[in-house]
């Protein structure tokens, strides 16, 4: 077995960024286009408005972006990164799109590859990021969350259009040796529930030669049981985060914010009542953005961070949850 460079112990959180389209699609736009109202989609998921990208920005340009703010406010020399991973479930190109992001970022001695668990994606990136740093072989991680649902989504859908938007961000984690400010995570999926929310493949049959045929690749859009995804989000996000605090011996008073994956207001609301977290504890910012799939948390992490609501040294609980079905927690200290 390979002999490890370094005797890590833990990672600390040493930069935050994020990016977001400049173009925004209000609830009233999105009225004319399908039979809904701002007031039906404000009071059922919280959402007001969501960026769109257009031409100029796809997820690697987005995910650069993101990832580029987070290693300045870390103050990195760029050639110093050892990792970089990107979660996104529309990467720009299908063989992946972090390599991309690592060679825009000038970042040659970084390993970059993409990681798919769709609104999960950026929690489960940020999970494998830091047992890598802890395996002791790398020292610097850039962990991107990346998303532009907005190409896939059926805008004939009012079920599932008001949802999304598109955006990234982005975090810089650092190796430690001497504690560890990811405290705990816990990471789960169930592919029986998979069929809850999906974006799957569509492909035809077509020729080759005369008696070898093959599929074309493509994929339809979005499909999605809106009740059920939103009975497992508030069964499963209050269940993983409570063992995840137990486990930890963290109780939630400790916690000084609660950051869910930014899906649906009610949603939040639900988990921190069953936690018994209150309201100004929980970050939210999906009245802006929508839910941007991978790039919610680091997003939200991102706004917080600048505005300097969250400080060195708080405590963040965080959850991803989505399609796959897929969930995840992780109790962080920021700094
Ligand atoms: N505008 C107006 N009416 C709408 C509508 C819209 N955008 N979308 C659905 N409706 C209608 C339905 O057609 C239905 O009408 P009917 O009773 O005449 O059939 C009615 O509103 C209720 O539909 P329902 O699906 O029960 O609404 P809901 O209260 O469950 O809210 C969601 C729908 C999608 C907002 C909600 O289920 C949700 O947020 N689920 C979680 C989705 C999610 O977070 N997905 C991503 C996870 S990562």
């Amino acid at each position: 077995m390979e002999e490890t460079k370094f005797n890590q112990i833990g990672v600390s959180f040493k930069g935050s960024g994020s990016y977001v389209p400049d173009q925004i699609l209000t609830n009233q736009e999105i009225s004319q286009k399908v039979d809904t109202s701002d007031e039906w989609i404000k009071s059922r998921t919280g959402i007001s408005e969501r960026r769109i990208s257009s031409s100029g920005d796809n997820v690697t340009d987005m995910g650069y972006k993101a990832a580029l703010t987070a290693i300045e406010m870390a103050n990195w020399d760029i050639k110093t990164i050892d990792l970089i991973i990107l979660a996104t479930s529309t990467p720009h190109d299908l063989f992946g799109s972090a390599p991309a992001i690592q060679s825009k970022l000038g970042a040659c001695n970084a390993v970059a590859f993409d990681l798919t668990a769709a609104c999960s994606g950026f929690l489960f990136a940020l999970i494998t990021a830091s047992q890598f740093l802890k395996g002791g072989n790398f020292q610097r991680a850039v962990v991107i969350g990346a998303d532009q649902l907005s190409s896939y989504i059926d805008w004939n859908d009012r079920r599932s259009c008001i949802l999304f938007g598109d955006g990234a961000g982005a975090l810089a984690i650092e190796a430690t040796n001497d504690f560890d400010n990811l405290i705990g995570f816990d990471m789960r999926t169930d592919g029986e529930r998979g069929s809850f929310l999906n974006l799957p493949s569509n492909n035809n049959k077509d020729l080759i030669i005369d008696n070898i045929d093959f599929l074309t690749g493509g994929f339809s859009p979005i499909q999605m049981n809106g009740q059920e995804v939103y009975k497992f989000a508030v069964r499963e996000v209050p269940i993983i985060l409570d063992k995840l605090l137990k486990k930890t011996n963290y109780s939630s008073e400790k916690v000084d914010w609660l950051l869910l994956h930014q899906a649906n207001q009610r949603i939040l609301d639900s988990v921190g009542d069953r936690l018994k977290i209150p309201r100004e504890k929980i970050l939210s910012n999906l009245e802006k953005y929508g839910n941007t799939s991978a790039a919610t948390i680091p997003l939200m992490m991102d706004e917080a961070i600048r505005n300097s609501s969250i400080k060195k040294n708080d405590i963040i609980a965080t959850s991803g949850f989505g399609a796959g079905l897929s969930w995840g927690a992780a109790l962080i200290k920021w700094g």
